[in-house]
């Protein structure tokens, strides 16, 4: 069965643009009661492979409400999160504001913009990351060719997403999570089954880590590596702009 917010080509942006801005201020409460705050772990491993360096650039795109940009400037980072979300932008804004006036000084900056069609010039950037994002883009290609232009060379490009377990039974079991368990979730504390049965709607469309390995190599990236998670229901996929 179809879902609400999943369309193919065109209108699928307007789709997932409506569909964050209903459930931006749920979002964080959700993400920690679906993934028993694992994401926090998996996050932490993205900004881990960061390496950030004092006076890096980082970019975080797809960035939502803020988490990998906040993290990868805790650790140092000038940080940039991108969103077309002005719900989501709202929500990572309203963090900033609530931090303490040490952890302010190292604030991302949010801007509102299309990950497909990048507003910086080409290699601009040390880190870039995206976080649960490429997946929902109408071109997730688009979307790595455009990580690939903005960072400079020796940049690392990480992408964390829902994966594809290579076991049949585990991604059956996994998928049946996806399909019952999690829009029921999003049902009872966000008023919305179809925003989270997108979930697996959108991961039916998107060929997962092996596909974005095999997009890094042929960009050329050096080091690529996919990292699996719990099985492979979520990944990290890394590599390197050839210095
Ligand atoms: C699942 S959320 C991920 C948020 C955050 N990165 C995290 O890991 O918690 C996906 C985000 O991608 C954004 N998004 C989807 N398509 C986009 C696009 N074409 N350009 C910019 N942001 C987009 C949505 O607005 C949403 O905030």
């Amino acid at each position: 069965m179809s879902n609400t917010f999943y369309a193919p080509g065109e209108q699928r942006a307007a789709k997932v643009n409506d569909l964050f801005a209903r459930i931006a201020r749920r979002y964080d409460f959700l993400n920690d009661l679906q993934s028993f705050g694992l994401h926090r772990l998996w996050k932490h491993r993205v900004v881990d492979l960061a390496a950030v360096q004092p006076g890096s650039h980082a970019l975080d795109l797809c960035c939502g409400t803020g988490d990998l940009a906040f993290a990868l400037a805790q650790r140092g980072a000038e940080t940039t999160g991108l969103d077309f979300s002005a719900e989501m932008l709202g929500v990572a804004k309203e963090r900033s504001q609530n931090k303490t006036p040490h952890s302010a000084l190292r604030t991302p900056q949010f801007v509102q913009g299309d990950a497909q069609q990048l507003p910086f010039p080409e290699n601009s950037f040390d880190i870039v990351t995206v976080g649960y994002g490429l997946r929902n883009l109408t071109s997730w290609e688009r979307g790595l060719d455009e990580m690939f232009r903005v960072a400079k060379p020796g940049a690392r490009l990480i992408v964390l997403d829902f994966g594809k377990p290579a076991n049949a039974l585990w991604r059956a079991i996994y998928f049946a999570h996806l399909k019952m368990s999690v829009p029921l979730i999003g049902l009872l504390f966000c008023g919305n089954a179809s925003a989270y049965a997108y979930i697996l709607e959108s991961l039916k469309h998107y060929p997962a880590q092996l596909a974005v390995a095999d997009k890094m190599r042929a960009l050329k990236l050096a080091d690529v590596r996919v990292i699996n998670l719990l099985g492979g229901a979520m990944a990290i996929n890394y590599g390197k702009k050839p210095a």
